[in-house]
């Protein structure tokens, strides 16, 4: 092959005319504009590393003049010689030629990825390097490779629940939110579709088309969603689904809404209750005076009935009861005028209210079963008005209990600094979605009941800024978990 190269400086280039007719002349002729034109930095160099010949692409990508590029070893502008240089020069030496990527830095300081291909003796006794710059790609990749674990972190540490899944609806991944969400493995998870995910829920496959339908065709869904678990409890979640977030994979993020509902339904019910409350207060007091007339001469009536129709006064007078004892269940839902709030000890509450209650157990055949953590602190409280919360609670339950039965009572302290009671009965439960009727006005299952003693309950509870939780499995029987606050 003829060279090229110019006769330079103190250098003395040595040209070969290998081939000296006239494709020779041509070939070299070809090869010179090659290498003055090419869009690649072209470097030529000897065993000293100097520099012999370089093109203007490689004065460019230098940013230097080629006098400038000739002054240094052509290993100068290697920004690091670390491990990597190191082995690449070794490869090269062995093998003889070379390609590979490494930073550089130019002569004006400015760093730049190149990739290079190096041959050794290319022409006679100079290599030749081509340089050529992807700094570009470099910084893409980069940024590509960073972007991506951003998402990673996101999705591993996103409380939401996250699916990525493809276009076959196959799911590829699930963050540990999502596992715990969906009260599933990974392993369980992946490689499994949308539909087969949502198989136990109360989407009808219509309704899943509709969802993938409105992904497909706007590129995203939201909703909400309710899965029934294994074990009968419902759950709701919300969704945001989008497709084609990273490379033809769709995400959906989900987080479970029940206990936000739940509190919704609670916060709703409480409302309900107040305004209860304000017209209960008005009307009991109204009915209060006309009542007390009615009892009195219904008495003055049977006096001087000299025993004629004794049935009719029973009735009279266990209805008139009746109404007596609605109206007072009324009135403690208004607002009491002078509510006093006293420390006082809620073991000394609930045993009080058990022995009051003792004989109509025997009657119903109901034991009590009684555990009361030692050391309970004391609360503020009225104590008179939890009596009447228990009372209701644990009467319920010996109503439940027709045949007897155990209940039991729980008194413990939580490590968020409640009190946690559970009344526990063995009844006859209560259907899911009659659970959510449980404290409105007047709901009763029973012949004589009222339908109130659970509102006053919630209202009693709620003025003590505590909690109610109702726990109950039909055939099985109810748990009532009070929670009040030790310190208000
Ligand atoms: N422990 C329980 N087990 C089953 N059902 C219960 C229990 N406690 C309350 N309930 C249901 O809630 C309803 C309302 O209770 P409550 O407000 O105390 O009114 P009442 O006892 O007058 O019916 C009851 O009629 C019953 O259907
Ligand atoms: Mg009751």
């Amino acid at each position: 092959m003829n060279t090229f190269i110019s006769n330079v400086g103190k250098e003395k280039v040595r040209i070969e005319h290998m081939v000296k007719n006239d494709t020779g002349i041509q070939m070299e002729h070809l090869f010179k504009s090659f290498f003055v034109e090419s869009l690649d930095a072209i470097i030529f160099w000897n065993e000293n590393k100097t520099v012999i010949d370089a093109n203007d692409a490689a004065c460019r990508l230098f940013e230097c003049s080629l006098d400038i590029l000739k002054r240094y070893p052509i290993d100068t502008f290697v920004y690091e010689k670390d491990e990597k240089y190191h082995s690449a020069k070794q490869e090269l030496y062995k093998k003889g030629s070379i390609r590979d990527e490494l930073l550089f830095q130019m002569y004006n300081g400015q760093m730049k990825y190149l990739e290079f291909s190096t041959k050794l003796y290319i022409v006679g006794d100079y290599h030749m390097t081509i340089f050529r710059n992807v700094t570009e790609r470099y910084q893409m990749e980069k940024k590509l490779r960073e972007s991506e674990q951003k998402f990673r972190r996101i999705f591993q540490g996103s409380l939401d629940g996250m699916l990525l899944w493809d276009e076959n609806q196959r799911i590829i991944d699930v963050n540990p939110a999502g596992e715990k969400y969906l009260k599933a493995t990974k392993y369980q998870v992946v490689g499994k579709t949308m539909r087969e995910l949502l198989l136990n829920s109360h989407f009808s496959d219509e309704e899943l088309n509709e969802v993938m339908k409105n992904v497909m065709m706007e590129g995203h869904a939201t909703g909400t969603l309710t899965l029934k678990t294994r074990s009968g409890k419902t759950l709701h979640y919300e969704y945001s689904t989008k497709q084609n977030v990273v490379s033809h994979l769709s995400l959906t993020t989900f987080r479970d809404v029940t206990e936000k509902l739940e509190m919704e339904a609670n916060l709703h019910k409480s409302d309900t209750l107040s305004v209860i409350g304000q017209l209960a207060a008005g009307v009991a007091h109204e009915i209060r005076n006309p009542m007390t007339a009615l009892k009195g001469f219904i008495q003055l009536l049977e006096d001087s009935s000299e025993g004629k129709h004794p049935m009719y006064f029973e009735v009279i007078s266990t209805e008139l009861n009746r109404i007596d004892a609605i109206i007072n269940e009324f009135l403690i839902l208004a607002k009491p005028q002078a509510i006093k709030f006293v420390e006082h000890s809620i073991t000394q509450i609930m045993s009080e209210t058990v022995n009051l209650l003792s004989a109509q157990a025997v009657l119903y055949n109901v034991q009590f079963l009684l555990h009361y953590d030692d050391d309970l602190p004391t609360l503020i409280c009225e104590p008179n008005q939890l009596k009447k919360v228990f009372i209701n609670m644990i009467k319920n339950g010996i109503e439940v209990m027709p045949t007897g039965g155990f209940i039991t009572i729980t008194m413990k302290q939580t490590t968020d600094n409640r009190i946690h009671i559970s009344i526990r009965d063995e009844g006859y439960g209560i259907p899911e979605e009659k659970l959510k009727k449980l404290g409105q006005p007047f709901y009763t299952t029973k012949e004589r009941g009222t339908g109130l003693g659970l509102m006053v309950s919630y209202r009693i509870i709620e003025e003590h800024e505590g909690t109610i939780k109702v726990e109950s499995e039909v055939g099985k029987g109810t748990v009532f978990h009070v929670y009040l606050p030790v310190e208000k």
